[in-house]
């Protein structure tokens, strides 16, 4: 564990960086950022190369407090302010019309831009020196988020001046991402915080299947999330197994290890805890991925709260 000192010195370290126009990778709570200030074009452009990211696809806006995510939007409806005042600082996302402070280059042209106050110390700390910063997942496109920044240093072993180490991320899933679509609350990414959560306090939300229809958040668009290795999700793990008996099998459970033998068998929350399996699905999936294995098989999560965010995310890495 680094002292005090250290981290102190990291901080400051990745504050000086970003104020001089460099990408740095930053810890949050729900997965690790390549962040950049919303002032450097030119690290905004190097984060898009990075990632080999579309330029179509915008990037979400992390800043300290609800003031200044207030300067970067023109106009912030009532209902959404209760969200905000909730769950801030934390894991959900707002999407709504952008103030002149936010360029074109970081929302994709859009006139909106996504925007949270996200619930790390370390990274609070860095934003309340640094004022805004545009960060997407620290991945390649369409490569599993990273929770650890030995996730990001494995992706990036060049390239990053800095990754800034907040230790695992406790939320381990991205954030859920919420809009306002002809006044009604409409979510775009299940994520770390539920829909149930959301829905105690505004009511029935619309929430808008990008599978289906036009791309509105990118992220939602089919394939994402992968690992390299070929991803099955399965109800009857033994079942699959016993059909491929010289294969070299991973899989993740959910509460309890499924009745046959396995290369390595993972277990999400022995307790049968919804958001537990959410920290640990990307570390898992992270881990396997690196063993080499011909198949990882996962059985899905109960479809409520954030079992249904796990979900939504493994529908992504299935190999079909
Ligand atoms: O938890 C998270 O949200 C993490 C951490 C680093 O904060 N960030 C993250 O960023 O997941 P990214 O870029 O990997 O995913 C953000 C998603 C993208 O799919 C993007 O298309 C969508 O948000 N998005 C960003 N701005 C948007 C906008 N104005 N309208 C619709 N979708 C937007
Ligand atoms: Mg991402």
């Amino acid at each position: 564990m680094e002292s005090d000192l250290d981290l102190q010195h990291s901080i400051d370290r990745a504050v000086a960086l970003l104020n001089s126009g460099e990408v740095v990778a930053i810890p949050t709570e729900t997965v690790y950022g390549l962040g950049a200030s919303i002032n450097s074009p030119e690290a905004i452009e190097y984060i898009f190369e990075l990632k080999g990211r579309p330029r179509t696809n915008p990037l979400i806006v992390h800043v300290a407090n609800l003031e200044q995510a207030k300067s970067l939007f023109s106009n912030f409806p009532a209902e959404l302010e209760v969200l905000a005042n909730q769950f801030w600082p934390g894991s959900l996302t707002l999407v709504l019309p952008k103030s002149n402070k936010v360029s074109d280059q970081i929302t994709a042209g859009k006139n909106t831009v996504g925007i949270r106050v996200p619930n790390h110390p370390i990274l609070l700390k860095v934003l309340e020196q640094t004022g805004p910063i545009a960060a997407p997942s620290a991945n390649p496109f369409e490569r599993i988020s990273p929770t650890t920044a030995q996730h990001v240093s494995n992706y990036f072993p060049k390239g990053l001046k800095m990754v800034l180490d907040g230790g695992p991320c406790q939320a381990g899933i991205e954030s859920t991402i919420v809009g306002y679509e002809n006044s009604r609350i409409t979510v775009y990414r299940l994520g770390a915080i539920s829909i149930e959560q959301i829905e105690t306090l505004v009511g029935k939300v619309a929430l808008h299947d990008g599978t289906k229809s036009k791309v509105v958040t990118p992220g939602m668009s089919k394939k994402h999330y992968a690992p390299q290795t070929k991803t099955i999700v399965t109800k009857n793990i033994t079942e699959f197994i016993d059909k491929h008996p010289n294969a070299k099998i991973g899989t993740i459970n959910f509460q309890h290890i499924s009745a046959s033998n396995a290369f390595i068998q993972l277990v999400l929350s022995t307790s049968g805890d919804l958001k537990e399996a959410a920290t640990n699905i990307y570390q898992f999936l992270h881990k396997l991925d690196e063993l080499k294995l011909d198949y990882i098989v996962i059985e899905p999560l109960p479809d409520v709260e954030l079992g249904r965010s796990v979900n939504e995310r493994l529908s992504r890495a299935v190999h079909l």
